[in-house]
């Protein structure tokens, strides 16, 4: 199986959670055997799309923009599976990731037709690959997720390929305090897992879900205590900095 693996994160990998999400399910993938291709987006040259149609009209397939997209449709074009990994941000993906859906429109024809008893597009090729989801977030309850599930699943009933599984991870920014690492290391392990388990078994156990989607703190409490003390931790330790070099 080839997958195509496509990260959103504008982080750099070492402070990213999603890479971390990302990097160990696709680690799971190759070893049950997948062949797997990585596209970090941040890495690349993709500019906003302008809505000129000329990838629907005068070259249909061919964007106008000459940047690093055509080269990612290219290698799309030979993917069994996406796996799509987004940060949370403002309740849906990063705009990079919107951005690349956005320049992803020359896959599709300008035709509408009646899909479901809603308008749709009708895909260029025979077959759309399935689709993987990876978020995390930065608030600590599940159900931050929803808009954007519901938005992909939407997506996905519109043509952009069906969703096989989603791995959300809340309170993620907590993957990087030191005395939570053995949870961490728990988490990434069962994240591999779950790529093991997807390429072998076709879905994710609940029960490998559950580990990914374990609490990190004891209880909501101790969350925002937490998270607020980190904050005013932050701003102070910038302040004294600041001070320091203007004495
Ligand atoms: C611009 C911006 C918007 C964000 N919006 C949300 C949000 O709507 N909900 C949330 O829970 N976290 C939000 N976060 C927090 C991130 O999801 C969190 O920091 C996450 O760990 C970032 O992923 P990364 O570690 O891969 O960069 C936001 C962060 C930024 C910078």
């Amino acid at each position: 199986m080839k997958i195509v693996a496509i990260n959103g994160g504008p982080r750099k990998a070492k402070i990213s959670k999603t890479t971390m999400l990302f990097e160990a399910f696709l680690s799971g993938c190759r070893q049950a055997g997948a062949e797997v291709e990585v596209i970090n987006l941040r890495e690349k040259n993709i500019k906003n799309c302008i809505g000129c149609y000329t990838c629907w009209i005068k070259t249909p397939g061919e964007c106008v923009q000459k940047d690093d997209m055509k080269e990612i449709l290219d290698i799309r074009a030979g993917a069994d599976l996406e796996v799509w990994a987004t940060p949370l941000y403002i309740f849906g993906p990063t705009a990079m990731f919107k951005n690349f859906l956005d320049r992803s429109i020359p896959m599709y024809q300008p035709y509408i037709i009646e899909k479901d008893g809603l308008c749709a597009h009708p895909p260029r090729a025979e077959k759309i690959p399935d689709k993987v989801f990876i978020s995390v977030a930065g608030f600590c309850e599940l159900d931050h997720f929803k808009p954007m599930s519901d938005w992909l699943h939407f997506m996905s009933g519109r043509g952009l390929g069906k969703v096989r599984a989603e791995i959300y991870r809340p309170a993620a920014e907590f993957m990087s305090a030191p005395p939570l690492k053995a949870k961490v290391d728990e988490i990434l392990a069962a994240t591999e897992k779950a790529g093991f388990e997807f390429i072998t078994e076709g879905d994710i156990r609940e029960e490998t879900m559950k580990i990914i989607q374990q609490d990190l703190m004891p209880d909501k409490a101790t969350f925002l205590d937490q998270a607020n003390k980190f904050w005013d931790w932050e701003i102070d330790r910038w302040k004294r900095r600041r001070e320091q070099s203007q004495a």
